[in-house]
């Protein structure tokens, strides 16, 4: 009897000590200059690139004062771009500054990969992007030569059935240790931030401010990468505030610490989890105002194997559906099934009514999840599926904000 609970309790222990970042990430610190550029609100896309050619490792590029636009940036490996509370970097309006070759930047067509990101760091170890200044992306903004905005070309996607070619605004890939701290991102054309294929990523202190209705604007995406750790940041934006994907290889170690979301799509794993997503943490984080709260959405197109996730010490107020963990959340059809098991839920507070979705694939694969301390607000919809759902929540949670 008692060795039996030993074990029952070392295996508990064992499972919360591996379900995050294995590194520990620390605070970051921003590197020495290795130059320093004041912006003259004019284009200086060369100026800036130069600087960060020709920047020592261990090192970053200064951007002290004032506005700089450039068009596509790649940062080397081992270097950094620091942008300082003074200066604001901005996105060229100009699609054909981004064109990857076709001539389809700022257009819609059938597969949307016609436009480079804004900042590219690609192949590197230890980059970085650094300082209480602003990268804007100018989603906003009418883009020259199409009489629209990068957001309205996203629109006008959505209703054609085709796909929009805007910019991300930073995108990470095959990389090591990168670092993005304190930096203000907003308005990008596409997804802010997405880190595919990485091992050793943090983001830590950073802030997204885009309107909720801009399409397409992901926020924080760690893709097919291990290591990650998102820490006390502030994500605003018209999609996933953050969304850990898996399409091209899996996602592990995971730590998602002390965060704060506004209007967005939610706190998502998926829809591509095809390459399989393990050891995450949730660990306090409010949602206020997302249209999902806690989310985990696949389909059979792209489908794989989702467990050893723990949210712990959530509060979610005024959203629409607090909980989803949906194995079939559009109809595509495939062989990729989705198995969503090991989904923990420990101190969750649900302050408002909303509609709680457990749907697995069949009742011989279903969406197994256990909730501890689970208070939600009296006037939910509770709907489970092909669910295995171990503990109980109570229908009393109280208080107007989080
Ligand atoms: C994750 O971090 C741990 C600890 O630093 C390290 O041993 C491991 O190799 C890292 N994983 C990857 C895939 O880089």
């Amino acid at each position: 009897m008692h060795s039996s609970l030993v074990i029952v309790v070392c295996l508990a222990v064992l499972q919360a000590a591996v379900a995050k970042d294995l590194r520990n990430a620390a605070e970051p610190k921003i590197p020495a200059a290795c130059t320093s550029l004041s912006g003259t609100g004019k284009e200086e896309t060369e100026v800036i690139q130069k600087a960060l050619t020709g920047c020592a490792k261990g090192k970053a590029v200064h951007l002290s004062s004032g506005t700089f636009i450039s068009g596509p940036l790649t940062i080397p490996t081992g270097v950094g771009l620091w942008v300082d509370s003074a200066a604001t970097l901005k996105a060229s309006t100009n699609p054909k500054d981004f064109d990857q070759g076709k001539n389809t930047c700022g257009t819609l067509d059938g597969s949307g990969s016609g436009c480079k990101p804004f900042i590219t760091i690609k192949g590197a170890k230890g980059s970085g992007i650094y300082g209480k200044g602003t990268i804007d992306g100018q989603g906003g903004q009418t883009i020259q030569g199409k009489g629209v905005s990068w957001w309205e070309l996203a629109r006008d996607a959505q209703t054609k059935n085709k796909k929009q070619n805007c910019p991300r605004l930073i995108q990470i890939e095959n990389s090591q240790d990168i670092t993005l701290y304190q930096i203000t991102m907003k308005n990008s054309p596409n997804f802010h931030v997405s880190s595919k294929n990485t091992n050793g990523f943090t983001a830590w202190g950073v802030t997204i401010n885009t309107p909720g209705t801009a399409r397409n604007t992901d926020g924080i995406d760690p893709a097919s990468s291990q290591n990650v750790t998102i820490a006390h940041c502030s994500i605003a934006t018209g999609d996933d505030n953050v969304a850990i994907k898996a399409g091209d290889g899996p996602t592990r170690h995971v730590s998602i610490l002390n965060n704060k979301f506004g209007v967005g799509h939610g706190m998502s794993i998926g829809s591509e989890v095809n390459g399989g997503v393990s050891d995450v943490t949730v660990t306090t984080l409010t949602l206020d105002g997302t249209t999902n709260g806690l989310r985990i959405k696949s389909d059979k197109s792209r489908g794989g194997l989702v467990t050893g996730v723990t949210y712990t010490d959530v509060c979610i107020h005024n959203v629409k559906n607090p909980i989803v963990l949906d194995t079939q959340y559009s109809s595509s059809g495939g062989s990729k099934i989705p198995t969503f098991k090991g989904i923990t839920f420990n101190n969750v507070k649900v302050l408002t009514a909303g509609t709680f979705t457990f749907d697995g694939i069949s009742d011989s694969n279903p969406v197994e999840a256990t909730l501890n301390n689970v208070h939600i607000k009296s006037g939910s919809k509770w709907v489970a599926t092909h669910a295995k759902i171990t503990g109980k929540y109570a229908e009393d949670a109280s208080g107007s904000s989080c």
